[in-house]
């Protein structure tokens, strides 16, 4: 993990493992200044489902998708998946990549998901992998260009299958949180066709905007017949305040979008070191900026400012 010292605010790399279970107090190399550190609880995320009877409403199902690859959408749905579970709400993050990415940024390396729990093939508690605290996982991963094509060879309402398998059970959970992969095919669409909300997390670093507008046109072709999906939140990911051009980009997505807009993620490095520790932001660096932009959008998201306050 990686803390910042509260006097200083230089950053310390910490292996945890490492730290006596009674230390509480470390001393700043650089300031020498004391201070208290607050470890990631390692409590065994519990293994049980919700009961269905805990919970009657929908949940929000939100998709964290755009067509361009490498805009932020795994560290996104990964850490805003967490972050809703660490502010108590139980979540379900269902990832629809052949990449698996949701699984590794976890640390976890599940032996089933998505095309398994489509096609019947294991039970649902064998599926679905508690993660942390109320935070499960329904993986994604190779076996889903199968899927893909099971979708692709139904004759009829293929674009339904993900939402027909999900809403059997969602209800479980207060939030659905969806990864899609980079691109437009059959999966997307079919999770466009289950979530209400779209979030969509545009890059500053490159120009992404016209990334944005195609993939809109694409969504208003799918709103057609589903008339309850809609873009929701507009996400800027990594911010550099010093950069020019990151701040053109932001100004012009304000000036389009208005309210949809977010308050940006920052480029913060501590987000590119976490998924190699399996660890969310909150866990590997509680302290870091990254930590923080994604506190803010749990605030957004939620619609209340008091959160982790
Ligand atoms: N705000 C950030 N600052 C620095 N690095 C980041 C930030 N957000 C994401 N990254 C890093 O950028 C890379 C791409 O991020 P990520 O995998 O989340 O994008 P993606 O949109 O899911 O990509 P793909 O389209 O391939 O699925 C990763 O290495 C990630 O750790
Ligand atoms: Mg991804």
């Amino acid at each position: 993990m990686v803390i910042i010292c509260p006097h200083c605010q230089k950053e310390h790399s910490i292996d945890e493992n490492r730290l006596p279970a009674n230390v509480v107090k470390v001393r700043c190399k650089y300031c020498k200044e004391q201070f208290d550190i607050t470890r990631p609880k390692a409590t065994p995320a519990s293994r049980n489902m919700p009961a269905a009877e805990e919970k009657k409403n929908e949940p929000r199902r939100i998709a964290v998708t755009l067509s361009k690859g490498g805009v932020g959408k795994t560290t996104t749905a990964v850490n805003l998946a967490a972050g809703l579970a660490l502010a108590g709400f139980k979540v379900l993050l269902v990832d629809t990549d052949t990449q698996g990415q949701s699984s590794f940024m976890l640390g976890l390396k599940p032996k089933a998901g998505l095309t398994e729990f489509v096609n019947n093939e294991l039970s649902l508690d064998e599926i679905i992998i508690p993660a942390r605290d109320r935070l499960w996982l329904l993986a994604g991963g190779k076996s889903l260009a199968g899927l893909k094509r099971v979708i692709d060879r139904k004759d009829f309402g293929g674009e339904m299958t993900l939402r027909e398998k999900l809403t059997a059970f969602d209800s479980k959970f207060d939030y659905v949180i969806v990864d899609t992969s980079p691109g437009w095919d059959p999966l997307i669409v079919n999770v466009l066709f289950y979530v209400k909300e779209v979030l969509t997390p545009v890059s500053l670093e490159v120009m992404t905007l016209q990334g944005l507008v195609e993939f809109l046109k694409s969504m208003s072709s799918i709103q057609k017949y589903n008339k309850d999906v809609a873009l929701k939140y507009i996400l800027p990911t990594f911010h550099d305040q010093r950069v020019k051009k990151s701040n053109g980009i932001l100004s012009k997505l304000e000036e389009l979008y208005g309210n949809h807009v977010c308050t940006p993620i920052r480029y913060n490095v501590r987000l590119s070191e976490a998924p190699a520790y399996g660890q969310t932001i909150y866990e590997f660096a509680p302290g870091s900026p990254g930590a923080q932009d994604y506190r803010e959008l749990i605030r957004k998201v939620t619609n209340n400012p008091k959160l982790f306050t």
